[in-house]
């Protein structure tokens, strides 16, 4: 008995080399439970067409359910002649149902209205898992939030210092961008809840079938509005590899700045042994991998990314086999997330942070400057000489290796007559922090509103 879906009208099997080539189970057996679900729903609606009888939509719920319970077990798998996931399925079918029965279940559906709908339903999923993922890199984050609400830190542009700034306003500076991620999750799936189940090979069916049954009982909003681009579009398969890849990169931008923190010249953050590794040569190394994989797996999503975005490029309506590429590099993208997540979680959470010397270089490389010449505008000095006065201040310190805070009334009054021995008022960390008040600042109560922020948005999402 050949298991081909479509042995009609060739005189001979496909060649070894052609088989080899159309061969997808290796990847698109994950869709197997989806595939089942999409039967069972086709069967109710072929019942409900009168294209099958009561006992006989009873047999193929029961060939369909032994069906799930043998994948489900590993009892039931793919063999080398299946082409596909769908054609294996359809096999474990008829030697459940036979070949009567078991027969009867392709009518009024094709390959191309099934795949589009399971991959659908797969991305639906993983989007719920990646989500969940991202929420527990946020705990961390917020969790070292919440043990540093008075930490400072010398705040940089360039890598240079540049005014100093709460720790805990710096780690919300990454988690606000993981909100917006699982904002775009969120969003991504009002568009991806549509099932093109039922939209045939391309055209629609003929049967009588329901379209809108099938996708409400798969969890869609809507069916499709079209059968062609239910059948030929996979923009939601893109824009979903562009949230994980920018997902990616939002957290390669958290690994970096790990990786820096534990150096020894910064020697900002120590890693927990759980999260770190160890060198085969060099005893005392204790090495930032997981930082370092999220850093390389971001370029790897954003491979996936441009890799199906060129896949897609240019292809002619409706259904082309170029789209049997769209699925590997989302698989791949969620599957290397669900390994990132957690270990990114886990090591941000246990990072010890070395607060005493992040506050001692807090005020190095004179970023206070800002502060003297914002004074001065207080003052009354247009904010362009008072620029200029600041300048000067740090030319002066600098030449006899002090710092700003370090300037006598003297020197002070030599770079500018307003610059009275009261601005050594702003020349401090705190008094600098303190003073970038409006919303969305650094001061200590702006920042403790933006973390109650965040918990609300939290809650909703
Ligand atoms: N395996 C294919 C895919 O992933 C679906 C099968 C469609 N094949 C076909 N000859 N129309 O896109």
């Amino acid at each position: 008995e050949p298991t081909a879906l479509w042995g009609g009208r060739f005189s001979s099997g496909p060649a070894e080399a052609m088989a080899k080539l159309s061969l997808s189970t290796h990847f698109d057996w994950r869709l197997a439970p989806y595939d089942i679900a999409g039967s069972r729903a086709h069967a109710r609606v072929l019942h409900n067409a009168k294209l099958l009888t009561d006992d006989e939509l009873t047999g193929m719920l029961a060939a369909l359910d032994s069906l799930a319970a043998d994948v489900a077990s590993g009892e039931f798998t793919p063999v080398l002649a299946d082409e596909d996931v769908h054609t294996a399925l359809e096999r474990g079918l008829i030697e459940r149902a036979g070949p009567e029965l078991g027969g009867k279940l392709r009518a009024g559906r094709s390959r191309n209205d099934q795949v589009a709908t399971l991959f659908r339903m797969w991305l639906r999923d993983a989007a719920r898992r990646v989500a969940a993922g991202v929420g527990h890199i946020v705990d961390a984050l917020l969790h070292q939030v919440d043990q540093h609400p008075a930490a400072v830190m010398p705040g940089r542009t360039h890598l240079q210092h540049a005014q100093p700034v709460l720790l805990a306003h710096h780690l919300l500076a990454h988690v606000q961008p993981l909100l917006r991620d699982l904002d775009r999750l969120r969003d991504w799936d009002k568009r991806a809840a549509i099932s093109p189940y039922g939209s045939g090979a391309l055209a629609g069916s003929s049967l009588g079938l329901n379209p809108e049954a099938v996708a409400k009982e798969l969890g869609f909003d809507a069916a499709a509005e079209n059968s062609i681009d239910g059948t030929a579009s996979r923009d939601f398969a893109a824009e979903m590899a562009f949230v994980l890849a920018m997902l990616g990169v939002n957290l390669s931008r958290i690994a970096e700045e790990t990786i820096i923190w534990t150096t020894a010249e910064f020697g900002y953050a120590t890693l927990d042994d759980a999260w770190a590794t160890g060198s085969s040569i060099m005893p005392q190394k204790k090495n930032p991998d997981v930082a370092e994989l999220t850093r390389g797996k971001s370029g790897r999503l954003i491979g996936n990314l441009t890799g199906l975005l060129a896949v897609l490029k240019a292809q002619p309506l409706a259904y082309n086999r170029d789209l049997q590429e769209d699925k590997e590099p989302l698989f791949d993208s969620v599957e290397q997330l669900e390994l990132l997540l957690p270990a990114i979680a886990g090591m941000v959470g246990t990072l010890t942070f070395h607060t005493d010397r992040m506050a001692a270089l807090a005020p190095a490389g004179f970023t206070l400057a800002t502060d003297i010449a914002e004074w001065l505008v207080r003052q009354g000095v247009p904010f362009r000489v008072a620029h200029e006065a600041a300048g000067d201040c740090v030319r002066v310190a600098e030449s006899r290796g002090a710092g700003l805070e370090d300037l006598t009334d003297e020197e002070l009054a030599g770079v500018h007559p307003a610059l009275s021995p009261e601005v050594r008022d702003v020349l401090t960390v705190d008094g600098s922090i303190a003073s970038r008040d409006a919303y969305g600042g650094t001061a200590p109560a702006r920042v403790a509103e933006q973390r109650a922020r965040v918990a609300t948005v939290l809650a909703d999402l």
